[in-house]
């Protein structure tokens, strides 16, 4: 993936949209004559907000038929896994449907701290906190600990929850390029007389491009500069290292990130979002996090779940095992056929198209063979850029897999994109 990828950018925003509305005295003049969502619908060719009937592993229901699905985060394929429901239904009868209250007043259950003690003991640190959703978990853990006096350092192609926590932040920001740690390594010595606190903050494996950050250089800076290292580690946790602790795992380098955000709705087949770390460091997010403070507390059942997950995580090898041999089966494959993945080194597999029209077209053409997947088109991706973003679970059978190759081979051949 190139470095112009921008995530903070909805696909579905356009920039005529808001120079419609700046030309308008009504604030709501950008959405009354927003109608490039209408259009594509009508024209058979709006790829998103897709609605699921009902989920079987690699396979979904929608439109009316059976679809396989490729792109969404079950990576260990846990959402169906019975121990997970019953897990789930158990809470449900003990805590009921909702804490509805905030973690600091009336909403902490036993079993935020149950989880919570569990998976700092699961990612070899001192202490943890969970979120209502990973995207308030980033926001919460970055505007907390990087205050005004400091200076925040972000990959460009770092997930929209990390750019919106940047802004919520009132540190000083500093972009470099995607994996380019010459470019970081220029801003921080260029800050190098600056007062205040260093921040470097980078997904572990980055959500478009299934690229993994380069953490061997990130510590070697983050020492160099005295810098504190950040990782959102929301695809890699349960997916990369020998027993699914993450990106610092799969580097050997676990104690050199100093916190470790990540989300339950991936391979924690659940929904809810995590930090761990210092003990001190977790308080005080806990204690400052507007994020974190002004919500109600994740619910029962989704821990209760994520517990699950956790436990199936720790003493369960094979759905690790299995994601990565469907991993290595799709892209073996995707590369014989001579697709361009973009250098993915993980279950997120891009496939390059080209242009936003032949994205769409290639998209109509899997969804009416049965293929459920999704385009990323400009501004998300760059111009003449757009990829089908793929990816791959434990639960695909070797059957499916076969078919979303077939597809891709049919497809790419009558667009001539193989
Ligand atoms: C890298 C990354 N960080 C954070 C999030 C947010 O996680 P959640 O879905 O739990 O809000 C996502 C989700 O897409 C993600 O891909």
């Amino acid at each position: 993936m190139s470095d112009a990828v921008d995530t903070r950018r909805a696909p579905a925003v356009e920039d005529e949209t808001e120079l419609r509305s700046a030309r308008s005295r009504d604030a709501f003049a950008k959405a009354l004559t927003f109608s490039r969502a209408e259009e594509a619908e009508a024209a058979g060719v709006h790829p998103y907000f897709k609605p699921i009937a009902a989920q079987f592993g690699g396979t979904v229901r929608a439109n009316g038929r059976d679809m396989v699905i490729t792109g969404s985060n079950d990576y260990l394929g846990l959402t169906q896994d019975p121990r997970l429901k019953a897990a789930a239904r158990a809470a449900l009868d003990d805590f009921g449907t909702s804490c509805t209250g905030s973690r600091f007043l009336t909403g902490t259950l036993t079993l935020h701290e149950t989880l919570e003690t569990r998976l700092a003991g699961f990612l070899n640190k001192e202490s943890a906190l969970t979120f209502s959703a990973g995207y308030l978990g980033c926001l919460s853990v970055v505007s907390a600990l990087a205050g005004r006096h400091d200076i925040l350092y972000y990959d460009r192609e770092n997930h929209a929850s990390l750019y919106d926590a940047a802004r919520l932040s009132f540190a000083t920001l500093r972009k470099y390029d995607h994996n380019d740690l010459e470019h970081l390594d220029r801003l921080l010595a260029a800050d190098a007389d600056k007062p205040g606190g260093r921040i470097i903050v980078s997904d572990g494996v980055f959500s478009m491009s299934g690229h993994i950050a380069d953490l061997p250089g990130l510590v070697e800076l983050k020492r160099r500069y005295g810098a504190r290292l950040i990782v959102d580690d929301a695809h890699a946790t349960g997916v990369l290292g020998a027993s699914g602790r993450g990106s610092g795992e799969h580097f050997g380098l676990e104690d050199d990130v100093d916190v470790i955000v990540g989300t339950f709705s991936k391979s924690f087949a659940s929904v809810g979002g995590f930090m761990a770390g210092e003990r001190k460091v977790v308080e005080f997010v806990k204690h400052h996090a507007r994020p974190f403070i002004f919500t109600a507390a994740l619910p029962a059942m989704q821990m209760a779940a994520a517990l699950q997950a956790l436990e199936i995580m720790e003493s369960e090898s094979e759905h690790r095992e299995r994601l990565w041999r469907n991993v290595a089966r799709f892209k073996n494959g995707m590369r014989d056929l001579g697709f361009d993945t973009l250098g993915s080194e993980t279950p997120i597999v891009p496939v390059l198209i080209g242009e936003d029209e032949r994205a769409l077209a290639f998209w109509k053409a899997l969804w009416d063979a049965s293929v459920f997947t999704t385009p990323a088109l400009p501004p998300g991706v760059p111009p003449g850029k757009s990829i089908i973003r793929t990816s791959v679970n434990a639960n695909h059978t070797d059957a499916e897999l076969d078919q979303l190759l077939s597809a891709f081979e049919t497809v790419g051949r009558a667009l001539g994109v193989i």
